[in-house]
């Protein structure tokens, strides 16, 4: 189906057909959960996972159709990223195909409506589908640890789980949160925000780090409570390109992020050990993606851009895929599989 509807949409930019395709998603009538095979059923921080394969941040930043989500196969679905006061983002054009080399630019700059108009809808969803919560700062805010502070506060009852989204390399200076003193300052104030019974948070790192970075990361998280780590938001870096687009600025993702967000995954599983659960991001697009992921050491995987040129299917495509790994190699769970490999 989807390969007669991707020229449809790619004949629009990419931004258009986006928004296009959540007005359609918003309209469809409410599916009951899917069901998925049991070994695919995790626990990570306190929350049953159905399925290790989510919806990665920024495709519903407004959490405009969580709930229909999970009808495309998702496990689990993240929504934002959402700062505190609703702002527009960078100027269009914004989002960009990279079609040549199976990639997203995108320069968003956490365009949302805010955190109050999310609470809002997501008060009134119907499926009880996982549905984490991604939050940031103001890109004008004259303290952005109170930013994040309160998005805790705010957005807590009505997520699943919290990201914590240090890692966007569209709102300026927002990435200096990931040096050594800024972070501990962060996650100690985050901490504090947190109550008794609510959400894990996890924190969002980006690939682009430098040796040492991974331990420090780690250390602070762990010693913070933080339950588990993202690997990882989009890269500045360019890894050769050949599509038009290739000299936009912002972050990269899809197929070229997969060498380095599996590098950047596995310093963080050497740099951990193991005692922090870790969530893979950036270039999954098929099953043995995902499957060397897991090896590696993540607990679950997340993905976007792969939806662009694969279409809806992928998630429940991917799903069964490891599902089959699993019973292939004798493997009763995802967590027998976890840094495996
Ligand atoms: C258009 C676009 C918007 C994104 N917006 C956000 C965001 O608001 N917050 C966030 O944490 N990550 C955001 N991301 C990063 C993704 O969540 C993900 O970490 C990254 O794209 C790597 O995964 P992928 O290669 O499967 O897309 C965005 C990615 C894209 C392509």
């Amino acid at each position: 189906m989807y390969q007669y509807l991707r020229p449809l949409l790619f004949a629009f930019d990419a931004e258009t057909a986006h928004r296009a395709t959540i007005r359609a998603l918003a309209l469809l009538p409410p599916r009951a959960l899917p069901i998925f095979p049991p070994s695919l059923t995790s626990e990570i921080a306190g929350l049953t996972f159905p399925s290790p394969v989510g919806l990665a941040a920024g495709f519903d930043k407004d959490g405009e159709v969580p709930d229909a989500m999970p009808g495309l196969g998702f496990g689990f679905v993240e929504i934002g990223t959402l700062t505190p006061r609703p702002q527009e983002g960078n100027p269009r054009p914004r989002l960009f195909r990279l079609v040549e080399d199976q990639a997203v630019i995108n320069r968003m700059g956490f365009n949302n409506r805010g955190q109050d108009d999310a609470l809002t809808r997501l008060k009134r969803r119907q499926l009880r589908g996982l549905v984490g919560v991604n939050i940031g700062a103001n890109k004008d805010s004259a303290d952005r640890i109170a930013d994040y502070v309160a998005g805790v506060r705010a957005m807590a009852p009505v997520a699943d789980y919290l990201t914590v989204n240090i890692s966007s390399p569209n709102t300026p200076g927002l990435r200096n949160l990931q040096a050594g003193g800024e972070l501990v300052d962060l996650l100690g104030a985050i901490a504090g925000a947190r109550t008794p019974g609510g959400p894990p948070v996890f924190l969002k790192v980006a690939p682009d780090l430098e040796p040492g970075d991974h331990e420090r990361i780690v250390r602070a998280a762990i010693d913070a409570l933080i339950d588990a780590l993202i690997v990882a938001n989009t890269t500045i870096s360019r890894p050769p390109l050949k599509s038009r687009h290739a000299g936009e600025a912002g972050g990269l993702s899809g197929a070229p992020l997969k060498p380095l967000a599996l590098d950047s995954l596995r310093a963080f599983r050497s740099a951990s050990g193991g005692e922090l659960p870790l969530i893979a991001a950036g270039g999954i697009a098929s099953a043995d993606d995902a499957w060397e992921r897991i090896i590696a050491g993540a607990s679950l995987v997340q993905l976007y851009s792969a939806l662009v040129y694969h279409g809806p299917g992928l998630a429940r495509r991917i799903a069964d895929g490891l599902a089959e790994r699993l019973s292939e190699r004798g493997m009763s769970s995802i967590a027998e599989a976890v840094g495996s490999g």
